[in-house]
């Protein structure tokens, strides 16, 4: 960081370099704007890793009510249907903007867009770029548009530490860099930093995604939506590596079946099967593991000989575990992969913070519901990104004062893994629950390097003990159904803490709702 960071005082800052980022600064342009990232665009991020691709309704069997549908369906009772049709009803012409940025997408010999079929979706609506190479050639894509845009100034190698917040609005952002910690005065900041994979021992997603923008959001005191819904994909190639290397659904698309170590289809009272809902065959995978089974992927019949032209990525992750998917079975397990919750946001992405926008995982539109429906999210992303975009634009940029820099330790989660793998995975409870709350309390409120790590674990952990359900990927084995009315939940760091230190006196916080 070598410029002035005065020079930049006032413009609008975007906090992440994923799709979700790198989009609403184009949608910015000609809007002078600063884009903050982590690391180098493209390095460490979950977008770069996205194989499953986009889905919307390009077939002519397809329109965008059908996808609704099949949204709602998987949603399981929780997604706003007016923020779902809206964006499903944009999605076309998104991709095809997308397309206009130089995104190679998959295409038949006649020029239209290949459609993959993944679970729970009625029809063939995913499309892909390079085969499972999508996240990384939409980055390239965006990455190089970012680059050419004079508008856009990216500071990369800065890592956003604190929002500065006076009454409930945005002031500016307190980063840490290589020179040391600095402000960035802004009245306008649009999160969009990402999931939380990174809290996870067993995920498929980059370890650095820790939860920054919730923990960013949490302290300048955002309310969030929906945080106990966190997905787990059914397929994760089973190994010693971590993060773990995805395979995708779209092998079960083009028909991979799933066996155990006995030969046996064990699938066949799960209405769906292979291409159930992602939270139900995820449950089912982990329930047959721990009676004792080993999960197989088996895809020598199909898509057989022609895996690796379909899936480069996924067949270069198998080779280097000395697997050949057209010969081999292929070891599977779940792992966490995708936050349905996160900051609560409008359907312009403002959060209830003046000033401060969401979009992409960070964000909690209402799209997803309990359980998303597989390739929505960068459809979401790149939908969203425009609306966040005109809604900042169309905000007065007001002058901000500059503030002395503040530091803060740069976030481990380590400790917080460990709590959050053993009581948030596919199957919960109350006792569970309990005790990472109890463990997790004196972490947040401490200024140990963890404390931001464990806030967002706290608030997970707290809104999952107080849904006394079964509902989506959220499931609980002391409240297996579901509640006869489906409501989507909201919290406070400010109230998680409450409610936590409230477990420390009495052991029936669930009976506190
Ligand atoms: C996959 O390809 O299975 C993942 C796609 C997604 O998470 O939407």
């Amino acid at each position: 960081m070598s410029a002035d960071v005065r020079s930049f005082f006032g413009r609008p800052i975007i906090i992440g370099g994923g799709i979700a980022g790198l989009m609403t600064a184009l949608q910015l342009a000609p809007e002078p704007v600063l884009l903050l990232s982590r690391t180098l665009l493209g390095a460490d991020n979950s977008s770069t890793w996205a194989q499953g691709g986009l889905a919307a309704s390009f077939g002519e069997d397809d329109d965008p009510a059908l996808h609704l549908a099949d949204t709602l369906a998987a949603g399981d009772g929780l997604c706003d249907t007016d923020v779902a049709s809206r964006i499903l009803q944009a999605a076309p012409k998104a991709i095809e903007g997308l397309a206009g940025f130089g995104v190679p997408f998959d295409r038949t010999s006649k020029g239209s867009l290949c459609l993959g079929l993944e679970a729970a979706h009625s029809r063939r609506r995913i499309v892909h770029a390079h085969g499972d190479g999508t996240g990384r050639e939409i980055m390239r894509a965006l990455i190089a548009a970012v680059r050419s845009t004079p508008s856009i100034v990216v500071v990369e190698g800065v890592e956003a530490r604190r929002l500065a917040v006076r009454e409930n609005a945005i002031r500016g952002v307190w980063a840490s860099c290589s020179i040391g910690p600095v402000f960035f005065g802004s009245r306008q900041v649009v999160l969009a930093t990402g999931g939380i994979g990174g809290l996870f021992l067993d995920t498929t997603n980059p370890s650095g995604s820790c939860g920054q923008g919730l923990a960013l959001a949490a302290r300048a005191g955002a309310v969030f939506a929906d945080l106990e819904f966190i997905q787990f994909h059914p397929t994760a190639l089973d190994g010693p590596e971590r993060p773990m290397a995805l395979v995708s659904e779209a092998v079960r698309g083009e028909g991979a079946a799933l066996i155990d170590e006995t030969g046996q289809a064990f699938l066949q009272s799960v209405p769906g099967a292979e291409l159930a809902p992602r939270d139900v065959l995820a449950r089912a995978v982990w329930n047959h593991l721990a009676n004792g089974h080993r999960v197989f992927l088996d895809a020598r019949q199909r898509p057989g000989p022609e895996f690796a032209r379909h899936f480069p990525t996924i067949a270069s992750a198998c080779r280097g575990a000395g697997i050949n998917p057209a010969r081999d079975l292929i070891p599977i397990r779940p792992a966490q992969h995708y936050h349905m919750g996160g900051v609560a946001v409008d359907g312009s992405g403002r959060t209830s913070v003046k000033g401060l926008w969401a979009c992409g995982e960070v964000a909690s539109t209402g799209l997803h519901g309990a359980n998303r429906l597989a390739s929505n999210s960068l459809t979401e992303a790149v939908v969203c990104a425009r609306w966040v975009a005109e809604s900042v634009a169309g905000t007065p940029a007001r002058r901000t004062r500059p503030a002395v820099a503040d530091v803060y330790p740069s976030p481990a989660p380590i400790p917080v893994r460990v709590f959050l793998s053993r009581a948030l995975g596919i199957v919960r409870d109350g006792e569970g629950l309990k005790a990472a709350a109890r463990a997790l309390l004196p972490l947040a409120e401490s200024k140990d390097a963890a404390s931001d790590a464990a806030a967002v674990g706290l608030m997970i952990a707290v809104a999952a003990l107080l849904r006394q359900e079964s509902r989506g990927a959220h499931y609980r084995t002391d409240f297996p159904h579901h509640a006869t009315v489906a409501r989507r939940s909201e919290i406070t760091l400010e109230a998680a803490l409450a409610a936590a230190r409230e477990l420390g006196h009495s052991p029936s916080l669930e009976g506190a709702k």
